[in-house]
């Protein structure tokens, strides 16, 4: 088969026997990227807890996001609203008043996304004669209407609210002053009020962004912010919700500030807006494994009451409003259960015997208080390794029902690993691919996911959930990419992946059926090369001697940031690359580069990754990289150690040594794959069979599609949409999708023909027959 072959030949037959899970497609919700304090929390005032400090952000203290404009504004702590928000600010006006503005998240100040807007903030003081008033202005103009807010001088905290009109401006500050004697202000929301004049628990057009992915579950609230940077970062379920007060923010293991103020209640109301099934995730007993000191577990001692918390969780969600925490769900607003079926234990941890001792206990418990709960273990953060086998070994052990894969990587490995699913063992625990993205926000990526969906698809008996992560992204203010939405304090920002999940989702099939594709071209993978070399040293200045390619000796260079890429003048190398590195400067390790970028195709040796924490081999191709041997623990790069690397070579397989033991030994993954995949499914609609046919063109020609259906000779209608890019490297982070979105008809006797453009997903919904 080669590529000159443009015509595809699709021919649907009849049921593949396998069912396709209700719960396929959902999304994944962490507070990561400001995705609910800036984002999905329709608050739009910035640190109006004053709780922000260093831990969250270094430069950051409790006026962060504030400013002072007159009189005088000082953190106090004493006598607080509560310990929980423990830092409030006090307004000191003199002569004149204590001026004190916030502008939001934007550097250019808030948005005015409606008319009025709904001010609730928690006030006291002691003195008669002092006033508070506050008002919304245009950027750098002046109030024009104030609202006077009424503040008994009984020296206790009250929680109050007004109402205040937008400005007429597109960008405004919300001011805050306090006049005649000292008051202590905490807890400011700024909320846009509906048309029903409630105050916006959520930013709309957020979640209206992820209704249209008709999420069937909502994964939440990690990822890493669940077992938290350190025991102290954990997240607790109890301690976000209830009256705001009494919610404990957190600095966000992302860098940032998270107020609570969408806790735990509000992730359900969430759930319960868009229709979809909760799956909270809690942390496993241990804290992210990548803290200083390695992982750490919850004190033996303390497990009973960690664990009563987690099985807890499952009453609040669901329990008659006579129990105990039912009780305080009916009380913040909601008698009726949220419908919790299942819940996630730990993320990416490290398979330990603390781990497992904690994960055990937590099970056994679940399933003694909440027998019909499905449980969710965990596999490490890659789609394999000692993490991935002990995680699935345990949760096999132990009867779980689902195992969270991880598997961020790159398109190719995405491409080569479309059977992945087809052969897994269909009597253990389901998979629940947790998270997973393809590195980037291009047409590359999206129609590499695309692919891989139509496969995840075909195996959703097995695979019973996915999540694409992570789910939101404040463009400017993010600390991961890709992502599925990216959003402006205006605008939000479907991603090229977005558009595919969105067209999987609008086309959720019920049974897969069985395809016969031929024509579908295939993609190769190069062997690995080691030349041309290329030495790289971010933070490290590193002296690199006794060069040796294939035997020839080089001269010796140094690499430091004013020469941060020297390519080395290798003969052509094939075998055996052999040199000493030396850091004579820095904190950071080095990187060996092998292969020609512009073959598309390159490997890395990376001595002391992540913070000089690790050894790795990794693959590029087409510019996107991925660890494919390693992370292995590394002591670091020292300064004036030298250290002698050697990389041979024989065929695809590659050993890495340093000082002369073997660090990597690996053998390059050289599977050809599809470049074009179909999928079918099928489901009834009106009451009438209807199939759904996913053709994913990730080669750089078009095809002609030839569909049938097997047995059908007649007329065949077919309405169709195309989702395609102009180039593979179309799209980026922080932009709008780059894939155009095509409807239409197609119709034809016995058969349909049409063109599958190149880089593009077609789904046909056929009716035959
Ligand atoms: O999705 C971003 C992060 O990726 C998650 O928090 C973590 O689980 C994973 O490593």
């Amino acid at each position: 088969m080669t590529d000159d072959v443009t015509t595809l030949d699709v021919v649907v037959g009849g049921p593949a026997g396998r069912t396709i899970s209700p719960d396929l497609w959902g999304v994944f919700l962490e507070d990561i990227n400001f995705a609910l304090d800036g984002g999905l929390n329709a608050d739009l005032v910035r640190n109006g807890d004053f709780e922000a400090g260093p831990a969250d952000r270094p430069g950051w203290g409790p006026l962060t996001g504030w400013s002072v404009e007159s009189g005088e504004v000082r953190a106090g702590s004493a006598l607080p609203v509560s310990s929980a928000n423990a830092t409030y600010a006090s307004l000191l006006p003199g002569e004149g008043a204590a001026f004190l503005v916030n502008r939001g998240y934007g550097a250019d100040g808030m948005p005015v996304p409606a008319a009025t807007f709904g001010l609730t903030l928690t006030a006291r003081t002691h003195e008669p004669g002092a006033r508070l008033t506050a008002g919304l202005r245009p950027v750098g103009g002046s109030v024009s209407a104030a609202s006077e807010l009424t503040l008994p001088s009984d020296g206790r905290w009250h929680r109050i609210g007004t109402m205040l009109r937008r400005p007429d401006a597109a960008r405004m500050e919300l001011v805050v002053e306090a006049r005649s004697g000292r008051v202590d202000l905490d807890l400011v929301e700024l909320r846009p009020l509906d048309a029903s004049g409630r105050p916006e628990l959520f930013r709309r057009d957020l979640v209206e962004a992820v209704r249209r992915l008709r999420p069937a579950f909502v994964r939440f609230p990690g990822g890493c912010l669940v077992h938290g940077f350190g025991l102290d970062n954990m997240y607790h379920w109890k301690t976000t919700i209830g009256p705001r007060e009494q919610r404990l923010p957190l600095p966000n293991t992302w860098g940032y500030h998270q107020s609570m103020a969408i806790g735990y209640h509000e992730y359900f109301l969430l759930c319960e807006e868009l229709g979809a099934a909760p799956v909270p995730i809690v942390a496993a007993g241990v804290c992210c494994q990548n803290v200083p000191g390695g992982p750490q577990a919850i004190p033996a001692g303390r497990m009973p009451q960690y664990v009563q918390d987690v099985v807890d969780v499952v009453e609040y969600a669901n329990g008659a409003p006579d129990t105990r925490w039912g009780a305080v769900r009916a009380a913040a607003g909601h008698p009726e259960p949220f419908g919790l079926r299942m819940i996630g234990l730990g993320n990416e941890d490290v398979v330990d015997a603390p781990f497992v001792e904690r994960f055990a206990q937590l099970t056994e418990a679940l399933r003694a208080a909440h027998p019909e709960i499905e449980l969710i273990g965990t596999a490490g953060p890659w789609p394999f390794g000692r993490d991935f086998e002990a995680g699935w070994e345990l949760c096999r052990r132990l009867g779980i029902d689902l195992v969270d894969e991880h598997g961020y990587r790159t398109p190719r490995w995405i491409w080569q690993n479309h059977e992945r699913y087809d052969g897994y063992d269909r009597t253990g625990p389901a998979v629940y691919l947790g998270e997973w993205a393809a590195r980037s926000s291009t047409v590359r990526s999206a129609i590499a996911e695309a692919g891989y969906m139509v496969a995840l698809e075909r195996n959703a008996d097995i695979v019973r959930m996915a999540s694409y992560a992570p789910l939101l992204a404040r463009v400017g203010d993010s600390q991961w990419e890709p992502d599925l939405i990216y959003f402006t304090d205006d605008a939000v920002l479907g991603s090229a992946a977005y558009d595919v999940h969105r067209l999987f989702a609008e086309a959720r099939g019920d049974q897969v059926l069985d395809v016969q594709v031929s024509g579908a071209p295939l993609g190769h993978q190069p062997e690995p090369r080691l030349g041309p070399t290329a030495l790289t040293c971010p933070g490290a200045r590193v002296s690199f001697t006794h060069i040796e390619a294939d035997g020839v000796p080089l001269p010796d260079v140094v690499v430091d940031d004013e020469h941060p890429e020297t390519t080395l003048a290798v003969p052509p190398l094939t075998r055996r690359l052999a040199l000493t590195a030396t850091r004579e400067d820095g904190t950071e390790g080095f990187q060996v580069r092998l292969g020609d970028p512009a073959s598309g195709t390159t490997h890395d040796v990376i001595v002391g990754s992540w913070g000089n924490r690790s050894l790795i081999w990794s693959r590029s191709d087409d510019g996107l990289g991925d660890e494919v041997d390693g992370p292995y623990p590394f002591a670091g790069v020292q300064t004036g150690v030298p250290r002698r690397i050697e990389v041979e070579r024989d065929g695809s397989r590659v050993v890495v040594r340093h000082d002369g033991a073997v660090v990597h030994d690996h053998t390059d993954d050289r599977r050809s794959w599809p470049e074009v995949v179909v999928g079918a499914t099928s489901r009834t609609v009106e009451g009438d069979v209807e199939r759904v046919v996913t053709i994913v063109n990730g080669s750089d020609r078009d095809r002609t599609a030839r569909v049938s259906v097997k047995g059908v000779t007649g007329p065949v209608t077919a309405t169709s949409t195309v989702l395609a890019g102009s180039e593979p490297e179309a799209g980026a982070a922080f932009e709008a999708s780059a894939l155009h979105r095509r409807d239409d008809r197609v119709e034809g006797l016995g058969e349909l023909a049409l063109v599958v453009p190149r880089w593009s997903i077609t789904s046909l919904r056929v009716r035959a027959g």
